[in-house]
């Protein structure tokens, strides 16, 4: 049941629940590693990357359970600073245990982690980061990493990571002094962890700006029941693309339209009427889109490159071009040759693509490369003439939970196999 079965040009209309973001909760559960009691998080989704996460802090000698949708983590047992080989090679967000374990142990051993297959994905700034801390770390493809006291310091990225940024505030939270971290990472994410963080007692400052400060504590005591992550903005774009590419009108539930204001301005007005009040975001369909002139991706507030891939598909159904220009990945393009299958017409050259639109794309067999150009593949197929077969429902459902359901109950003609 690995294959996803997709009968284009129904269109879809209804209602359809987005939880909280998978690209929240990883850092979230990472940080429980800093405390010694449960912690529940609302709203959540059993999305592969969110399990696996679970598994790995299970191996660690936590505990985690599930109410409803309620996730329930406990880090008070945790026992063992070494990350599972087999565990950690299938998620790139292992890497976000490093800081805290390292706060909570004084030391670490961890393999290099794994996660999507777009091109080399290094881990470099997330260790020189936490050696400016005071960690020392040997070892290459096994390593180890040692600190025997964590020490505040002022730390420059040279580039908004986003899991780089999240590592050190976690690790900095408990570190002796004060933490200053320039050019950090803007996403609403890291706003969601610094606030999840401050509630239990964290001192953290400038969240969500171009300078973090962090003033270390001795350890995190306020007790907190319950913690809502903020929702998924990439699944809210999927299904937005999903539902533009096949016509149709959706509401979607327990979105953050704000978080998702550079997606929306590209797509607004374009055969489309988009409106959005409280937690609701409404799409209503009108005819075929223009292409979409330059796109180009980079850190928050910027257009996401988490949606690059399922806006390519999108645009090769648009009248005329669409240019995108991935500027956070060297190489995110997998999805172009899959596309080209169904009749699209693309051109790749170096972080460019140049979509000429065509409005004809054809059912094909295809392969879910990674989690996005997987989503962007079933966009495309909705659109499409006839029957596709996505491979790889595995590597989709890391980040979508129950994409197939979801879309069936807006219409779509789709089933696994
Ligand atoms: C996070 C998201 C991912 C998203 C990405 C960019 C999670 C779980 N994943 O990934 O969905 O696509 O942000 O918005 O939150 N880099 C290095 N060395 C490092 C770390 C990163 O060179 O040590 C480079 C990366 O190769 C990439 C750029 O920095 O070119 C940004 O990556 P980063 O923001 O770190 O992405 P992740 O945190 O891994």
């Amino acid at each position: 049941m690995n294959k996803l079965i997709v009968n284009g040009k129904n269109k879809l209309y209804g209602k359809v629940d987005v939880k909280s973001a998978k690209n929240a909760m990883l850092p979230l559960i990472a940080a429980c590693v800093l405390l010694d009691f449960e912690v529940g998080f609302l709203n959540c989704s059993k999305v592969g990357d969110v399990t696996v996460m679970l598994d790995i802090i299970k191996c660690l000698g936590g505990k985690y359970r599930y109410e409803d949708d309620t996730l329930f983590v406990d880090c008070s047992s945790l026992y063992i600073p070494e990350l599972p080989c087999e565990l950690s090679k299938k998620i790139r967000a292992s890497v976000f245990l490093l800081g805290p374990l390292l706060a909570r142990f004084r030391k670490v051993s961890a393999v290099t982690p794994g996660g999507c297959n777009f091109g080399d994905r290094p881990i470099d700034m997330h260790l020189d980061a936490l050696r400016k801390l005071g960690a020392e770390i040997s070892g290459k493809e096994h390593l180890y990493l040692r600190a025997d006291k964590l020490e505040g310091a002022k730390i420059t990225l040279p580039f908004p990571s986003v899991g780089v940024t999240e590592n050190l505030i976690m690790a900095a939270c408990l570190a002796e002094g004060e933490t200053v971290i320039l050019n950090a990472a803007k996403e609403p994410e890291i706003i969601c962890l610094c606030s999840f963080l401050n509630r239990l007692g964290a001192k953290i400052t400038g969240a969500g700006s171009y300078k973090i400060v962090i003033q270390g504590v001795k350890k995190l005591t306020k007790k907190i029941t319950y913690f809502k992550p903020i929702s998924d903005r990439i699944e809210v774009g999927t299904y937005l693309l999903a539902t533009l590419n096949t016509g149709g009108e959706i509401e979607i539930n327990g979105a953050n339209f704000i978080h998702n204001v550079a997606f929306i301005k590209k797509i607004y007005n374009n055969a489309c009427k988009i409106a959005f009040e409280s937690d609701k975001i409404y799409l209503k369909c009108c005819g075929v889109g223009n292409g979409l002139g330059l796109v180009k991706t980079a850190p928050y507030p910027s257009f996401p490159t988490d949606l690059q891939s399922p806006l390519l598909a999108y645009a090769c159904s648009l009248n005329g071009k669409t240019v995108i220009e991935e500027g956070v990945f060297k190489n995110r393009f997998s999805i172009v040759n899959e596309l080209r299958k169904m009749g699209a017409m693309i051109e790749v050259s170096g972080t460019k693509a140049i979509v000429l639109g065509t409005n004809f794309l054809t059912g094909a067999i295809l392969n879910a490369c990674d989690l996005r150009s997987g989503a962007g593949l079933i966009i495309a197929a909705l659109g499409a003439e006839g029957v596709s077969e996505i491979v790889g429902v595995d590597v989709i459902e890391r980040g979508y939970f129950e994409i197939d359901k979801k879309l069936k109950l807006l219409g779509a003609d789709v089933s696994k196999g």
